[in-house]
């Protein structure tokens, strides 16, 4: 889904001084589209054939994902088995994962070998953290693996990397909220805002 930027009065004041945060994408718009990704996602699994043996198995990058996984594993209908992992990782170095890749901080709780996984993920951006995850879940082997992103920020893009589902691409601004933060803040709003200087 496209969306062009819509500019609306401020809601809420921020605490970071001389920062605003203006409505981007609403509350019930978030909500739309994970049911129509979640009914997208369940055709496909279907076909592909998941039982409770074999289930649909979701994979989350904490911690941004959480409100995006937590509505997307509800919203796909209790005829697709499905599972649930998270692993959490964080840059090498003191900088950023551009420098050097990421590390596993809290590796996934079961083995995915010869499992349908579908890792999910709040944003996209350069594409270096899900191509450093992507490389270490292929080398356990999946029987598939595919990607959920609900925000794709592709004009930032370094490295090419394949969605197979998105939410909305979104165009180069600072977005919080629904799981993205600002230095741990937001993370709790139910709607995703742009966060502006004054
Ligand atoms: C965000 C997001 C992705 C990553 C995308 O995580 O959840 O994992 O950044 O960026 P990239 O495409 O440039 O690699 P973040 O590091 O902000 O951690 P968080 O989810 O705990 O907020």
């Amino acid at each position: 889904m496209l969306l062009t930027p819509v500019t609306t009065t401020p809601i809420e004041t921020s605490a970071e001084a001389g920062a605003i945060i203006e409505p981007f994408i609403t509350e019930e718009e978030l909500q739309s589209r994970v049911g129509e990704l979640a009914y997208e996602i369940a055709q496909d699994y279907r076909n592909l054939g998941v039982t409770p043996e074999q289930p649909l198995h979701l994979l989350g990058i904490l911690k941004g994902v959480v409100p995006f996984m937590s509505d997307l594993m509800r919203a796909i209908p209790t005829d697709v088995p499905a599972s649930v992992d998270f692993m959490a990782i964080t840059p090498y170095g003191p900088d950023t994962r551009r420098n050097g890749g990421v590390r596993v901080i809290k590796d996934l709780d079961d083995p995915i070998e010869g499992r349908h996984v579908l890792l999910v993920e709040d944003i996209v951006d350069t594409g270096l953290t899900l191509g450093y995850v992507m490389k270490l879940l292929r080398s356990r082997q999946p029987a598939s693996l595919r990607v959920c992103t609900l925000l794709d920020r592709a004009s930032v893009r370094l490295l090419d990397v394949r969605l197979a589902y998105t939410g909305f691409e979104i165009p180069d601004q600072f977005v919080v909220g629904y799981g993205l933060d600002y230095r741990e803040r937001y993370r709790n709003l139910p709607y995703i805002g742009v966060m502006k200087s004054q």
